[in-house]
């Protein structure tokens, strides 16, 4: 049998190094190396190595499509590509208080009705589990709870209670009597998540793993984590706002970025079905510093309001922040609304902010960012009932996005009247009751929202 050894493992990045050193050789981060005993190889593992199997074609793996199992939520599903396949781990992150045990202890009530499903908390006690599963309204018969924060004992039971779905709350939470570092450290979230894929992965239990993210928004613990489980999901939104966005941010069963829209009720979550509209603010009169966009978030078309404000700088350099937005694009966007629109910022803080605490991956923000800031510098609304999108090129030139037509129609839908759209994106056939301005270039774009 091998002996144990010591190594170090980076805190940020999961990376193991054989000296300690100041700074981690992978990352760059300082001060960040944790001495680490690893585990004697352990008998299972041995086994299952000595258990290699031949080589298989590659269409005799599996079937054409995974077996999946619903979860009882069409939101969850869709976000997992269409229900929760056998054997995965999934990732569960995001803020304390966002609603992660509630979804999943919602999802385990229903799963558990057709498969055998186990909860493990770890941070609350059975019996305040039990009272949040009777505030939700959940029957609770057959959903099997465990109080427990030793990995080898969950482990253990998942085995002895034949349990098909496994629901651990949370990773930060969860200790390897193996590893010599208190629960939440990288070493431990990285072995016990370890530990939970094996699970998984040899026997077919589909896991499911909480985790919170730090305020760095990344998930505590090394990034590592990411990388070993099949699936991704996030809770983005606003702490104040009821609505919660979970998006897949990496899918190894489905498309990634896909997004699933739940509302926080007194009842748990509640699946929104219809989300198209539901970050738009309503003005009671147009207001400046303020344009709607039509995204497309993972599948659908979503009308979502972006926000700018700007003001006198205070301080000798101005600011330029970017909320659910990429603030290296807002200075690039500054700059090019500068020398192709002539709108000049300089001598200004610059506030971007996209509401409801979505954020926007796509360059389609491009065009509404830079329309909300102009409405605010100038202190003048956009022109009427108007939604926008497009990307902007260095050039000032106003590129295509995909998925034009389909924008345009969820906008004409919610009774906006007139779109600012890059000229490509431009329908062949009109749309009613939609008036749609084609635009080449930014310049085109500020005479179409402000005539
Ligand atoms: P929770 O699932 O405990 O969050 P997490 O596990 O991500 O830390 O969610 C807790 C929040 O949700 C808490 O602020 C109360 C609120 N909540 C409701 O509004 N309605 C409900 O039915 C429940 C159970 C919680
Ligand atoms: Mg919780």
């Amino acid at each position: 049998m091998a002996k144990s050894r010591q190594v170090y493992v980076c805190d940020q990045c999961g990376n193991e190094s054989l000296q300690w050193q100041g700074l981690c050789s992978a990352c760059g981060a300082g001060d960040s190396l944790k001495a680490m005993t690893l585990a004697k190889i352990r008998p299972e593992r041995r086994s299952l190595a000595a258990r290699s199997d031949a080589p298989k074609r590659l269409s005799e793996v599996v079937e054409a499509n995974e077996p999946r199992i619903v979860t009882g939520l069409d939101e969850l599903d869709r976000v997992l590509g269409g229900g929760l396949v056998l054997g995965s781990v999934t990732l569960l992150g995001g803020d304390p208080g966002i609603g992660k045990s509630t979804m999943l202890l919602q999802a385990g009530d229903a799963l558990s009705r057709v498969t055998s499903t186990l909860y493990v908390t770890g941070e609350e006690s059975l019996r305040q589990v039990s009272l949040r599963a009777r505030r939700l309204g959940l029957l609770g018969d057959t959903l099997q709870l465990l109080a427990e924060t030793s990995i080898e004992a969950i482990v253990d039971q998942v085995q002895a209670s034949g349990a098909r779905v496994l629901i651990v709350d949370s990773i930060q939470t969860m200790h390897d009597a193996q590893v010599e570092s208190s629960p939440g450290s990288a070493t431990q979230v990285r072995e016990t998540a370890a530990a939970l894929v094996r699970l998984a992965k040899s026997t077919g239990v589909s896991v499911f793993i909480i985790g919170h993210v730090t305020k760095e928004g990344m998930i505590a613990g090394p990034r590592i984590l990411e990388h070993m489980v099949d699936t991704v999901l996030y809770f983005e939104s606003d702490a104040g706002s009821r609505y919660r966005l979970v998006r897949a941010v990496k899918n190894r069963f489905g498309a990634a970025n896909e997004v699933g829209v739940f509302a926080m009720t007194e009842q748990g979550l509640k699946e929104v079905k219809n989300p198209s509209a539901i970050f738009l603010s309503h003005h009671p009169a147009p207001v400046a510093g303020s344009a709607v966009m039509i995204a497309r978030e993972g599948s659908r078309p979503m009308l979502i309001e972006v926000q700018a404000l700007t003001d006198e700088a205070q301080g000798m350099s101005p600011r330029r922040v970017a909320v659910g937005l990429e603030s290296n694009r807002l200075a690039l966007l500054l700059a090019v609304l500068h020398r192709h629109g002539g709108v000049s910022s300089s001598g200004r803080d610059v506030f971007v902010n996209v509401v409801g605490g979505v954020r926007i991956s796509e360059t389609g923000a491009d065009l509404p960012a830079v329309l909300a800031t102009v409405s605010s510098v100038r202190d003048e609304p956009l022109a009427g009932k108007v939604v926008c999108f497009g990307e902007i090129g260095l050039a000032g030139e106003v590129r295509p996005v995909p998925y034009g037509e389909e924008r345009l129609r969820e906008a004409a839908k919610h009774g906006f009247e007139r779109a600012i759209v890059p000229a490509a994106n431009a329908p062949r056939r009109p749309i009613d009751g939609l008036e749609v301005i084609g635009v080449e270039r930014l310049s085109d774009a500020l005479r179409g929202a402000f005539g």
